[in-house]
């Protein structure tokens, strides 16, 4: 039996030099390694080797066995390096590799834009929070518990910590005016954009999270001229001096008296189309002279301070300005649709 080890370990070398591929790899392992291999029958045999001979057998089997093992690892290895290798460059003549630069998303643009053009005329920015409670989004605000934008179907209120204050998604950034006011004295000038929730359907015009700019400037003497002259500024630099725009009487229970700011028509340019249902205008922002109930909960007397706030939507001034017809484009990531901006 020696004999025939010594025979298989020659063999073993020389099939070992003939492995080039893993074809070849494969053939070495089923002739030798495997159940039905050549080094398995010789373990079968060493059962019936007589005991004297055992020691002397088992120690030029298990030789054999690791020589066979280690040679079919080597060649595995180097032939699975070979392999990655040639997976990797498979074409000299294939022109190289182009890195794809990334952008900012056209919502990030516009907030960046609204920011600088308010920035220009003195005002700062600042932050709100996304999370609220009930008092800084609605009863500060002047927005009694029996008002309709309390109702259930518009806001997201989360789970409350057990005590009386309930929270919730803030439905607007105008919450963010209160936390501002009880922090600082006057004069105040800010904006603050932000993302706005609302348990809306899901539709071309509408999403259930959305972004806003909120304004506040409080000081003494301010007046709804000023107002008017700040809005008549922005538009015309976001929008250009061709849109037309107008304020409309309106009602929020914060700000009085309120109107609301349309812009033409970008389709239509104001003569009526599906878009602006045939008014020719489309609404972009609400604003007004901040109430004086709004003073007594952030501790200003309405009788030294006036101010005015606004409120615009995002997405519904891109939409005018680049004409998008569907507010869901804006979070679908279809790369064709971003890359315009
Ligand atoms: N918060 C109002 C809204 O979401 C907009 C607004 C802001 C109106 C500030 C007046 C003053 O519709």
């Amino acid at each position: 039996m020696i004999d025939k080890i010594e025979n298989i370990k020659t063999e073993v070398t020389e099939y070992g030099k003939q492995i080039i591929d893993s074809e070849s790899l494969e053939s070495f392992r089923l002739k030798f390694l495997s159940r039905k291999g050549l080094l398995n029958d010789l373990f079968e045999d060493f059962k019936n080797v007589d005991k004297a001979q055992k020691g002397a057998m088992g120690k030029a089997l298990n030789e054999l066995k690791v020589i066979a093992q280690k040679l079919f690892d080597a060649k595995q290895e180097l032939i699975q390096k070979i392999d990655s290798k040639s997976e990797s460059i498979k074409d000299y003549t294939l022109p190289g590799r182009t890195f794809n630069l990334g952008s900012k998303h056209l919502i990030t643009q516009a907030l960046e834009d609204i920011n600088n053009i308010f920035k220009s005329i003195g005002f700062k920015v600042a932050d709100g929070y996304e999370i609220e409670d009930e008092y800084h989004n609605f009863d500060a605000l002047n927005t009694p518990d029996y008002h309709p934008s309390r109702d259930m179907q518009d806001t997201f209120y989360l789970k409350s910590d057990g005590k009386d204050k309930r929270y919730l998604l803030r439905t607007h950034t105008s919450p963010a005016q209160v936390h501002i006011m009880k922090s600082q004295k006057p004069p105040v000038r800010v904006i603050i954009p932000g993302k706005c929730y609302r348990n809306e359907a899901i539709s071309a015009r509408s999403l259930s999270m959305f972004h806003q700019v909120e304004g506040l400037y409080v000081d003494k003497n301010v007046t709804f001229r000023e107002l008017k002259a700040t809005l008549d500024f922005f538009a015309k630099e976001i929008f250009g001096k061709d849109l037309k725009t107008r304020l409309r009487p309106s009602y929020f229970p914060f700000t009085e008296p309120s109107a609301e700011m349309d812009v033409e028509c970008y389709l239509c340019k104001g003569k009526g189309c599906r878009i602006c249902k045939y008014t020719g205008w489309l609404e972009i922002l609400g604003c007004g002279m901040v109430d004086p109930n709004v003073f007594e909960h952030v501790g200003y007397d309405p009788e030294e301070f006036t101010g005015f706030a606004f409120g615009m939507g995002i997405e519904r001034t891109l939409m005018i300005r680049h004409g998008v017809p569907d507010i869901r484009m804006f979070y679908e990531n279809d790369i064709r649709f971003l890359k315009q901006f």
